[in-house]
Order: C-alpha cells, then structure tokens, then sequence
C-alpha cells in the first residue's frame, strides 16, 4: 500500500482515489502519524500532499522526519514538495506572485516519474512560495516560467516532489506521473480489485468474530446492505438484522428490503414497525434540529429494545455499521483523530449495551462499496440507488411532518425517481428527490379552482456530497415528471425545480 499524509489539501482525497484506480491501495493518515503507525502498515512508498500553510509559518505542519529511515520512496506534492526540501536542508521564500490555475511546464528530462509524458505539459498550481535552495543531491526536473523548480528528484533517496497536483484531472498527465511513482519507482503491485478486498475482508471478518453473532441496522441504503450481505456471506445465522420501519422511507422500501433478504436466505432479520410511534412524537414539531434529534432517539430506544430482546437468546457481541470512507475522514482538514466519523452514522447505545463495533466498508469510497455489491450479486436496482439520509423523508418534508404529507411526497418522489430511472439521468445524479414545501397555491384543474401543496425537485451532482452542483435535467425530461406528478398526486398542483448549489444551499432541506 501507499500512505498518504495529509496536510489538509483540498485534494488529498483526490490522491488516494486516482491511486486505487491504478489498481493499489492507498489510505490517508494524518499528517502528524508517528513512525510506528506508519511502518506497522508497510507501505511502499509514502506521499506528502497539499495543504494552506506555508513551511516557513511558525508551527506549520510537519511530519516525522523518522519516515526517512524506511528507506522507501518519498513524493511530495504542492506543499509536501516544498516540507520535503525543507525537511532534507533546502531553503523555501515567500514568492512575491502566486501561480495558480493552468500553466505549462517544461520538463529537463523524461525518465523517472516523467517517462512517457512530453517536453511540455499542462498542469495545475496553486502556491506563492518559492524553492530558493536545493539540497545537495536534489535535481531539478521541471520548471514553468514563473517556477525554477516545478519539480525535483533526489534518485539516491528516492526522494520526489512536484510543485503541481497531479491528481486533478487539469494536470491532465498527471495519472501518468503518479503510475510512475507507484509502480516504477515504489515498485508497487497491482493488486487492488474488489475480487481481492472481499476475499481479504472477509478473510479479516472472520478472524475478528469468530463464531460470535453480530447485530446490524439496516436501512435499505446500499451501505448498510453491502455490509450486510458480506457478513452474511462469512457468519451466517449469526448475523443479526434488524430494520426499524420508522415510516419516514421512500415508497416500497420496506418491501424490496425484505424480499432481498429473503431471497438471500437471511435467518434472523425483524422488521420493527414503529411508525405510529414515530409520526406521533413529530406531532406538532416544526425546528429541524429538534425533529432530527427526535427521530434519531426513537431510533435507538426501538433498536435498543429489540436488540435487548434479541441479545436475552444469544449472546451478541458485535455491533456491526455501514460506516465508509468519506465518514471517516472529515473534510480534508488533518485532523488528530483522523476516524473522526459524522455522529449520524453512527447508532451511539446507551454504555450498559457494550458492544463491539464492525465496519467492514470503512476503507471503501461509495463506488467501491456499489462494486462490491455487484461481486456480491444484490440487485442491480438496489446498488445503484442514490443516498437517503437516516432521518428519511422527515426532513424533505419542511416543517411539520404529518401522514397525509408524507404520502402525498412518497407518490411525488417515486414519479419523479421512476422517469429519471428511465432516462440515462438517473446513474450520472449523485441524489435526486423530492420535497414538500408546507405552503398552499391557487391553481386550476378541470376549470375548478384548487388550493393545494408545492413540491420542489432536486437532483445534484457531486463527488462525495461534500460540494454540490445542480444538475442540467434536460426540460423535456422535467416537463414529463411535472405533468405526470400534477396529473396523478391529489395534493399537489405546483412542481418547482430547484436550481441552488451547496454551498450555499445544503443537499437535503433540513
Ligand atoms: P447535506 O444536506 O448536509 O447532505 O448537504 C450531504 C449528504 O449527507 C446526507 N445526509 C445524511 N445522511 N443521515 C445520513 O445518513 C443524516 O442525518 C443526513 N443528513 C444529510 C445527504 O442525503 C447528502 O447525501
């Protein structure tokens, strides 16, 4: 594996995506990781990434100088190149113009972490600091006009840097070059499949939990399936799965769950229904904050019980959660925990349930996690639905949640789902759905004047939900859903398309 040392780069996510798409494995550790934590992983070779700080700031990150005694391959990008010189003796001043965006550089030689690419290429910068001195046995090997040392080689320590980001796809080389460190120069193999890291986690799975039971939450998202059926596949009977039907799911979910895990042949799966419990708790509850803290108690008091219930028949040790990479990594800001998770991951149980946690996908990015439930065999259907946050339709429904309201929504988002499914929108859309807007507007339908619901329509692209951009649903596609909605929903006779962007706007409503 390659280690990746984070320095809070806006890109340091970047670097470990483009790495696993070589075909290796590539975890991020915070920059500050000591010696032993990273020579325990036995890494091929380590990189440094980006970040804001400059090197010469007082207390400006900086890692440990130990990892020189690995003897392996070093690279730094950006900031990294900069704290790779300067850790080995070079000398970094403050530049008196920044470089940033597009530049062409000029590269001395094309060997190395250049081979295969040309005298000139495209790349991408963003610095204001400057290298004024090498370190002895540091070359030069690129420069744009503006930058003497665009990049550097030190061949006797396999020492790298590149002032640029090779990880964004402006640098439009820049898989090349990391494919040369990777495995030209840290002599890494190809070896990172889904095919490897199901037999490799499972292999892990069943080392951890012996012949212990486990206990889950599912949920109908793809995490907590995928998680599910791989534990399946290694403990059997002693997976534990428990869906807590809290009403505020999408229209069928319950059901397709269920004939899924059926059809997987799971033992012991319960489906709690709490649903009256949960729509008569958010009577009268309008504050956002206050119906996710509601649901989010309802949720565990139910979980808890039929846990309880199920833990006074067999002895149950684990907790497993369908946690993945991006939960665990907050931002890309470095930070001293570096498994800090979102706390509405996570099902927190009161201290007298001590349980064990398992989180077999926490080193999976979404894609990977919608692979493995392709080598896993669930239905197509299932892996490629969008995310759907743990409070469900509580929270695309504004203000108050009530049944008549939550019914009218569950028709509106299933019409509007059904047609992007049938268009090639729906796979390039990282989430659509719908939303009720508590207002009433005058419309006329059969030369009858109504008064009825607004429904808003959003649907985003994003990477890893972090950042938000809406996206271009062609209006005859748009036109279509919104006839169809206003034809078949009684309740509504407005559909909105909502054009904002995160930031400022946030991905769900509430
Ligand atoms: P926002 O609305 O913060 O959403 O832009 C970003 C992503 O997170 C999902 N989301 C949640 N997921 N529990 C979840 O499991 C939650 O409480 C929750 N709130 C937001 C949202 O759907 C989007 O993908």
């Amino acid at each position: 594996m390659i280690v990746v040392l984070n320095f809070g780069g806006q890109f340091t996510h970047l670097i470990t995506r483009r790495i696993r798409e070589l075909g290796s494995y590539a975890e991020i550790l915070p920059f500050n990781a000591t010696y032993s934590e990273i020579k325990v992983l036995n890494p091929k070779g380590i990189i440094l990434s980006g970040g804001p700080a400059s090197v010469n700031e007082e207390d400006s990150p900086c890692c440990s100088k130990k990892i020189f005694h690995l003897s392996i391959p070093i690279l730094g990008i950006c900031y990294g190149h900069q704290l790779l010189i300067k850790m080995s003796g070079g000398k970094i001043k403050k530049g008196k113009i920044s470089e940033y965006g597009k530049e062409t550089i000029t590269l001395l030689h094309r060997k190395g972490l250049f081979k295969g690419l040309s005298e000139k290429e495209q790349v991408w910068l963003s610095h204001r600091d400057k290298v004024e001195r090498l370190p002895k046995n540091f070359s030069v090997i690129a420069r744009t006009p503006q930058c003497s040392v665009a990049a550097f080689s030190s061949e006797i320590e396999k020492f790298y840097g590149v002032q640029f980001h090779p990880e964004v796809v402006h640098t439009l080389r820049g898989k090349k070059i990391l494919s040369n460190f990777i495995f030209d120069i840290c002599m890494e193999k190809k070896n990172w499949t889904v095919k490897n890291y199901k037999k490799r986690l499972q292999k892990e799975i069943r080392e951890r939990v012996d012949n212990k039971a486990v206990i889950m939450a599912l949920s109908g998202g793809v995490d907590s399936l995928v998680s599910a059926t791989l534990l399946h596949e290694v403990i059997g009977d002693n997976l534990y799965c428990v869906l807590v039907d809290t009403g505020l799911m999408r229209k069928n979910e319950v059901i397709d769950v269920k004939k899924t895990i059926r059809k997987m042949r799971f033992k012991n799966f319960y489906i709690v229904n709490a649903r009256e419990e949960f729509i008569s708790r958010l009577s009268g509850i309008t504050n956002p904050e206050e119906k996710r803290k509601i649901i989010g108690r309802i949720f565990i008091e139910t979980f808890e019980k039929k846990a309880k219930e199920l833990q006074s028949k067999s002895r149950i040790e684990f907790l497993a959660q369908g946690t993945i990479y991006p939960d665990r990594i907050e931002s890309a800001q470095p930070s001293k925990t570096a498994s800090k998770i979102k706390s509405h991951h996570n099902i927190i149980l009161p201290d007298n349930m001590k349980f064990k946690i398992i989180e077999p996908l926490h080193e999976l990015y979404k894609d990977e996690v919608r692979k493995l439930g392709k080598e896993l065999k669930l239905p197509e259907e299932l892996i490629r639905r969008h995310p759907f946050p743990g409070p469900g339709l509580a929270i695309r429904i504004l203000g108050e949640v009530t049944k008549k309201r939550l019914d009218i929504l569950r028709e509106v988002d299933y019409i509007y789902i059904s047609e992007l499914k049938k268009t090639e929108q729906y796979d390039n859309i990282w989430q659509a759905f719908a939303a009720l807007l508590p207002f009433r507007a005058v419309g006329v339908m059969g030369d009858k004047r109504t008064y009825e619901y607004i429904v808003s329509l959003r649907a985003v692209t994003s990477k890893d939900g972090m950042t938000a951009d809406w996206a271009r649903i062609p209006y005859r596609i748009l036109e279509k859903i919104s006839n169809k909605i206003v034809n078949q929903v009684n309740g509504v006779n407005r559909v909105l398309f909502d054009i904002s962007q995160k930031p400022p706007a946030t991905i769900e409503y509430e």
